[in-house]
């Protein structure tokens, strides 16, 4: 399957990189660490978790609102969707719109996309699935499909825009922004700002799914970064801090320790913390703000009757 449009990645020094985080005045590690198989299995359990309500609620504002999405969206439109394309949401949506010229997944891990494209194409025959390997947050080149599309039409779900920096959340943006072209729409999922105990309990569940997913990051870099990780010495810590309107998640240390990874060593006092994800969440005045610095008008929001979770449908003026 097309991998000769795959784009060129640039390799970048990933341990420097993970290096240079562990020493910064807050340790952090790059949430892509995550996502190793185990931490793929993990997310896949988290979304089915009772107390993690974005993945169900954003299901169902998609099912409860498919027409109107789908006449928005028009017919023969091509459907870009930044991220591997494995979820149910994602089936919704080629279900229901009209003649797509084109399904257009990006993601830069290349086994996930490649594997998720094949089912996707077992489930829809007759649908031009172009993947794309390449980082999305940098622009890239867009495939030819063999149907002219009307308009391209960037999915971007999950709030996964909010594990980004506002600054970096505004220049992937204005990247979508870019890659819809003239006449062009994003359809994006937005986690909503609510009751603070609702969304800190979405990320410390009782059944501890979360807390293992956090540690697993531990587990990938002792295997592919040569660390030597205690994964018992650390604790999982999720917070919302609502003053910057995101859940703040960390690995706190439970001891004063030492680690390495690679050649590299490090100290770690008991209580304090490595950074590895931020999850914002938004208000829709807030989020309003943020696309129009992209050149992005928010055309529609749909939202479920407690107002959880956000989809929404933004123009370029
Ligand atoms: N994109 C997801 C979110 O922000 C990722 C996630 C869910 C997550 N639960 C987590 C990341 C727990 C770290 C820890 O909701």
């Amino acid at each position: 399957m097309a991998k000769d449009i795959a784009q060129q990645i640039v390799p970048n020094d990933e341990l420097d990189d993970l290096i240079d985080g562990l020493k910064q005045p807050e340790k952090m590690i790059s949430p892509k660490y995550f996502y190793d198989e185990r931490g793929s299995q993990l997310f896949e359990e988290i979304t089915r978790l009772p107390e993690y309500y974005p993945t169900e609620t954003e299901l169902g504002i998609m099912r409860d609102n498919i027409d109107e999405i789908a006449s928005l969206v028009g017919k023969q439109a091509s459907l870009i969707e930044f991220g591997s394309g494995s979820s149910l949401k994602t089936r919704v949506l080629l279900e229901h719109l009209d003649e797509l010229a084109a399904y257009v997944p990006v993601d830069i891990s290349e086994d996930h996309l490649l594997e998720s494209a094949r089912q996707i194409g077992e489930e829809f025959p007759d649908l031009d699935i172009l993947p794309v390997v390449a980082d999305f947050t940098q622009p890239f080149q867009l495939p030819s499909p063999k149907v002219m599309p009307l308009r391209n039409i960037v999915y971007f779900p999950g709030s996964t825009i909010g594990n980004f920096t506002n600054e970096a959340a505004r220049e992937l943006l204005q990247v979508m922004y870019q890659e819809a072209g003239a006449g062009g729409a994003l359809l994006i999922g937005v986690d909503l700002q609510k009751d603070p105990a609702i969304i800190e309990r979405a990320y410390n569940d009782s059944a501890g799914v979360t807390a293992e997913f956090n540690r697993n990051m531990l587990r990938h870099l002792n295997r592919e970064f040569g660390g030597d990780f205690d994964l018992d010495a650390f604790a999982h810590s999720a917070k919302y801090n609502e003053r910057e309107g995101r859940v703040e998640i960390r690995l706190v240390s439970e001891q004063d320790q030492e680690f390495s990874l690679s050649h590299a060593s490090f100290s770690i006092e008991k209580d304090e913390a490595i950074l590895t994800e931020y999850s914002h969440k938004y208000t829709l005045e807030g989020f309003a703000a943020m696309a129009e610095t992209a050149g992005l008008r928010v055309k529609k929001v749909w939202m479920d009757t407690e107002r959880l979770f956000s989809v929404q449908y933004l123009v370029r003026d």
